[in-house]
């Protein structure tokens, strides 16, 4: 049976950051309450649109994967925060990179995202329609917060990671690399938990929208409980789909929310920390982003062994949910590298973020 194999991975993160001694100087936090709650010191602000920071991480992954774009039938971008509704940011990627053969596709499933791309990405490769897909997902959330609301400002951040899939024959049945199970669920009833009426963040502010509608709406607490259940719950059902248990897993990516809400799922799945990958310190929750980010940093890391059992695994806005099981492939060093870089700036981080800071001070009479 062909297998979905990760073959490349790539990120970027755009250059100004948003530390949280800079976010006590916007509202009524401190370093020591949001490191302990969160585990999250600084995270990026971007001064770029995200697809600008999807393409190059799409650029970098194609590299690491020895590519070149006419070789791709695929290109799915998970993001909650598309530049557009129309084009797609898949389509807008494949003109940038000349992908003149890859069908081109958005999907949000908010910070399940790239879980659920990844679990289609299986099944069109599975099934036989695609051989080599580019999945990205890619952030700009900045512009859904109000950094005077410290109840969510402190979590979100900007980035992209990618990843290219391909298919891999599997000849030596149950060791055999690739995507081994999925595990994807859903519940619209708890949709009201985590709320952006507008949609498309091209510009800054959104044009023409009022600052109420594109403001993240947020219940902390309720998120956590869920988030928890909803990680541990999940994983444990792929687990038990590929035929495994929590002893043959040798790293967990998780989507990088919270790290006490990493610590509590991974602990429920009787997961230890030396086999959890963490890296949302200088990044924070980066939403569909999050997981193609941190395998790149395993990977770099040298988290990721050949032949390794990976466990992908998310919860996001919706509420969704979804985990997959793999078995890594013989290569954890790229085949190449991409050079590009973003323009440069030279703004603040107080500069990047005054417009945000006008548009939603009407929410703010008495401040
Ligand atoms: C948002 C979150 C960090 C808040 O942490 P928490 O431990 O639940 O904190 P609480 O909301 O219980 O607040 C505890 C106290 O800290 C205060 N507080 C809240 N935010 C604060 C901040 N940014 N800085 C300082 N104090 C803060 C509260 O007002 C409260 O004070 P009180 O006890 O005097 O009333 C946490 O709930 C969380 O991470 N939720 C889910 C996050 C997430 O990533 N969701 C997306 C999933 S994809």
């Amino acid at each position: 049976m062909q297998r979905a194999v990760i073959t490349g991975w790539g990120k970027c993160v755009p250059p100004v950051r948003l530390t949280n001694a800079d976010l006590e100087r916007l509202c009524d936090t401190d370093d020591d309450w949001i490191f302990e709650r969160t585990g999250i010191r600084s995270r990026a602000i971007s001064h770029v649109e995200g697809t600008d920071l999807a393409e190059l991480a799409a650029r970098r992954a194609l590299a690491c994967a020895g590519l070149e774009p006419p070789d791709l039938d695929l290109i799915l971008v998970a993001s909650t925060t598309p530049e557009l509704l129309c084009p797609s940011v898949a389509t807008m990627i494949q003109e940038r990179l000349g992908a003149a053969n890859a069908a081109a596709f958005d999907l949000n499933a908010a910070c399940s995202g790239f879980v659920y791309a990844t679990a289609t990405v299986t099944g069109m490769i599975e099934s036989g329609f695609a051989n080599r897909v580019l999945v990205i997902g890619a952030e700009k959330l900045h512009i859904a917060m109000d950094y005077r609301d410290r109840s969510h400002c402190i979590l979100f951040g900007d980035g992209a990671g990618a990843a290219v899939y391909e298919a891999s024959e599997s000849t030596d049945g149950e060791s055999g690399a690739g995507v081994i199970s999925v595990d994807l669920g859903a519940d619209g009833t708890k949709g009201g938990t985590m709320v952006v009426q507008a949609m498309g963040t091209r510009g800054e502010p959104y044009g023409g929208q009022p600052p109420e509608k594109t403001r993240l709406h947020f219940e902390g607490q309720a998120v956590f409980k869920i988030a928890v259940q909803g990680i541990a719950g999940s994983a444990m059902r792929a687990l038990e789909r590929a035929g495994m248990t929590a002893d043959d897993v040798d790293l967990v990516i998780p989507h990088q929310a919270n790290a006490r809400i990493i610590e509590s799922a991974t602990r429920r799945l009787g997961i230890e920390p030396e086999r959890v990958f963490v890296n949302i310190e200088h990044l924070g929750n980066t939403a569909a982003a999050s997981i193609p980010m941190a395998i790149h940093d395993a990977l770099q890391a040298g988290r990721i062994a050949p032949g390794d059992i990976v466990v992908l695994t998310a919860f996001g806005g919706g509420v969704t949910w979804g985990s997959i099981v793999l078995r890594w492939g013989y290569r954890t060093e790229p085949l190449g590298t991409h050079e590009g870089e973003l323009p440069p700036t030279d703004a603040t981080v107080f500069d990047l973020l005054q417009s945000n800071l006008d548009f939603y001070a009407p929410l703010h009479p008495d401040a």
